[in-house]
């Protein structure tokens, strides 16, 4: 039997959707997936994860047929495992701890308890479809604890991790109750990766101070084993992107959109929604460029794309309400008979509408208060195929330390914000030629499949360093 790697996250590349008793399998949205879906396909490779939505019992089977033939794996969850693991542990703890929102955590003794036991599940179905030789790659917070749970039955097994979110400063990780079990959970994969430098560090950081084992560098030694932790800057399918620009199915979408934009300058965001994202910071960013520059009225629109994300979660139902609330004050405050200064779409699109709205918008906001990475900025690098349009990036995503060349601003500024969009209007061609190429270069070489490439050649040479310690 030919090796294969066992990708492993929370969400599988598709989901299920329901429509009429039927179900439907549709894209994921969210940078692991859409990043992702480009490589897993090769050779017998599988991807274990969660559908989505709860499945009954009884129709569980055909849902595993239905993703067989994707050579997709679920792992079912019960209600209580959604509400408790996922929106509970993963996304009421992990994820604003993480992100540096820690008065929107609530560290809930039975959070924890489910995110125990679904990362146990998740183990089960991982070690019933593994093999000699596999190599098994789990991405991000939601499985901090599979490692270790899969080492703990198949001690010489290849495990690689990397966390697609930030990793915080230790004066955030610390809060945690749970900080020491997440952490020696970690500390069963062989390679332990992270977006950026900053994130390896903070990591290293709390290893050290948290957890027994013994660090030096990179390498830690815990329980007699070494892993390695090192960043890995996650890319995106570049090629696909270009090739996209040229695409008949975008090509008539730009024509459509061109004909609503009469002549406006475009300024162009897309996010999921949430509250990492600076969504609201953004509007008033906006609000303030309408205020403060009445010239611009009827010259400038901002399409704003916010795809619908974990809404069972109470803060991104609130944060719903504020943008409805912000977005209507601003169309009633400015809009003319002609004119509508926000176009507000609830919904997600498929690739295609989204590479027209890269291809014809004159800047990309893009503002989230913490990242890990952002791939919506490195999409619309890549789709600027004849180097125009400005990318406004802020400090706080993983891609600003590769995309030096964006327009770099602070998120919580909302003046330094509304000066760069001006700033990014009155660009000359030249200079944002000058600055696009450098960046569709980075976005060009440093693509998804090198970040495969890197991640897995190095898991291959930790793995050579570990036999040669025996
Ligand atoms: N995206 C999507 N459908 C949409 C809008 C966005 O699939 O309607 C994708 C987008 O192309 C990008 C991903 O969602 O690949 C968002 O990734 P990013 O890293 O920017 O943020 P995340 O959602 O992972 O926090
Ligand atoms: C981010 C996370 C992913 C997650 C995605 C969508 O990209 O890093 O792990 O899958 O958001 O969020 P969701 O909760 O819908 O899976």
């Amino acid at each position: 039997m030919v090796n294969k790697t066992i990708i492993v996250s929370n969400r599988l590349p598709v989901k299920i959707v329901e429509e009429n008793g039927e179900y439907l399998l549709s894209p994921s949205e969210g940078g692991l997936a859409t990043g992702l879906g480009s490589v897993y396909k090769k050779g017998n490779n599988i991807w274990i994860g969660w559908p989505g939505i709860e499945i009954p019992l009884e129709r569980q089977q055909e849902v595993t047929e239905k993703l067989a033939a994707l050579n997709l794996i679920p792992v079912f969850l019960t209600p209580d495992e959604i509400n408790l693991y996922y929106e509970g542990f993963s996304n009421e703890v992990l994820w604003p701890v993480f992100h540096y929102m820690v008065t929107y955590a609530h560290f809930e003794q039975v959070y924890w308890d489910s995110y125990q036991k679904v990362n146990g599940k998740f183990k089960d179905v991982v070690t019933a479809h593994l093999n000699e030789g596999d190599t098994i790659w789990i991405h991000d917070y939601q499985l901090l604890l599979l490692s270790e749970r899969i080492r703990n039955i198949q001690p010489h097994v290849t495990i690689g991790f990397f966390q697609h979110i930030p990793f915080p400063s230790y004066e955030m990780f610390r809060l945690i109750p749970w900080r020491e079990e997440l952490i020696n959970g970690m500390f069963g994969a062989d390679l332990l990766g992270f977006h950026t430098f900053d994130d390896v560090r903070h990591f290293l950081s709390a290893a050290s101070r948290i957890s027994a084992a013994k660090i030096s560098d990179n390498v830690i030694t815990y329980k007699d084993r070494q892993l390695v932790v090192e960043a890995f800057p996650m890319g995106i399918d570049a090629g696909k992107f270009e090739n996209l620009v040229h695409d008949p199915v975008v090509a008539e979408h730009v024509i459509s959109l061109k004909e609503t934009m009469h002549n406006c300058k475009v300024i162009l965001t897309i996010d999921r929604l949430d509250y990492s994202k600076g969504i609201l910071q953004r509007l008033q960013a906006y609000e303030l460029l309408l205020e403060t520059h009445p010239e611009y009225a009827d010259r400038l629109s901002l399409y704003m794309i916010v795809v619908p994300s974990r809404d069972t979660v109470a803060q991104y139902k609130e944060l719903k309400d504020q943008i409805d609330q912000l977005v209507g004050n601003i169309n009633a405050r400015f809009r003319t008979l002609n004119w509508l200064p926000v176009h507000y779409f609830y919904r997600s699109f498929p690739v295609e509408f989204l590479s027209a709205l890269y291809s014809t918008a004159d800047i990309c906001l893009v503002t989230p208060m913490r990242d890990g990475m952002n791939l919506v900025s490195k999409e619309y690098v890549a789709s600027r195929t004849d180097n125009t349009g400005v990318l406004i990036l802020s400090e706080m995503a993983g891609a600003s330390k590769e995309l030096n060349d964006a327009l770099i601003v602070n998120p919580n500024n909302i003046g330094e914000v509304m000066r760069a969009i001006v700033e990014g209007l009155n660009m000359s061609v030249e200079e944002q030629r000058v600055r696009m190429s450098v960046m569709r270069g980075i976005v060009r070489k440093f693509d998804i499949y090198l970040w495969v490439k890197n991640f897995m050649d190095k898991l291959e040479e930790v793995k050579h360093m570990q036999e040669s310690l025996l």
